[in-house]
């Protein structure tokens, strides 16, 4: 399985595709991701970018709940995202709720790294969803990283390429 990360570059456009529902589907939906993504908050808390994200148990547990909600919506599923959202596009608000952190490149590669190690540990979903799931966050977490080495902040343009 390759899952490979493919660099931030500064300026250019990111292209990405929402995830495919066969993810969704094929993971046993809303208690699956949340397996997966309880899974990936409890690796966070070991990480690198742990000190992101609050440190008192009882506020990170609300943390994971809300993320899972997105995942799942993004992913195909109810939409029991949407009023967090407030109406906006969900990418778009996705976009704006990490421009409270300043997140650079090395930060999204352990985001990306720590996710993956979850992934690993998914049974049972056919390496070409997987990879489907993991081309959606590898260009999508390009759009988080606003903080880059020459010390300016950007955010990139973006580009949702439409579901065939
Ligand atoms: C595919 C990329 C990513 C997705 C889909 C994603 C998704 C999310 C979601 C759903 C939330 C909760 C928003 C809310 O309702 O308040 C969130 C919050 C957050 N994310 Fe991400 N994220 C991504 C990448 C990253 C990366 C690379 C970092 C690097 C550090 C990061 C750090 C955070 C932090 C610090 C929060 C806020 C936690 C808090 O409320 O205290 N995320 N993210």
């Amino acid at each position: 399985m390759s899952m490979n990360i493919t660099p931030v570059k500064k300026g250019e456009e990111v292209h990405f595709k929402n995830p495919s529902k066969k993810f969704y589907e094929a993971i046993g939906g809303e208690e699956g991701m949340r397996k997966l993504m309880f899974n990936f908050y409890d690796k966070i808390y070991e990480s690198e970018i742990a000190h992101f994200f609050p440190q008192d148990e009882e506020e990170f547990e609300k943390i994971k709940i809300k993320n899972t909600k997105f995942f799942i919506q993004i992913c195909g599923g109810p939409k029991v995202y949407e009023d967090e959202a407030k109406g906006m596009n969900l990418n778009e608000f996705m976009i704006r709720v990490h421009d409270d952190f300043s997140i650079n490149e090395k930060a999204r590669i352990e985001w990306l790294g720590t996710i993956r190690e979850a992934l690993q540990e998914v049974e049972g979903v056919d390496e070409e969803i997987l990879e489907d799931f993991w081309s959606y966050l590898d260009n999508f977490s390009k759009l988080t990283v606003n903080s880059f080495a020459d010390g300016s902040t950007y955010y990139a343009a973006y580009t949702q390429a439409q579901e065939k």
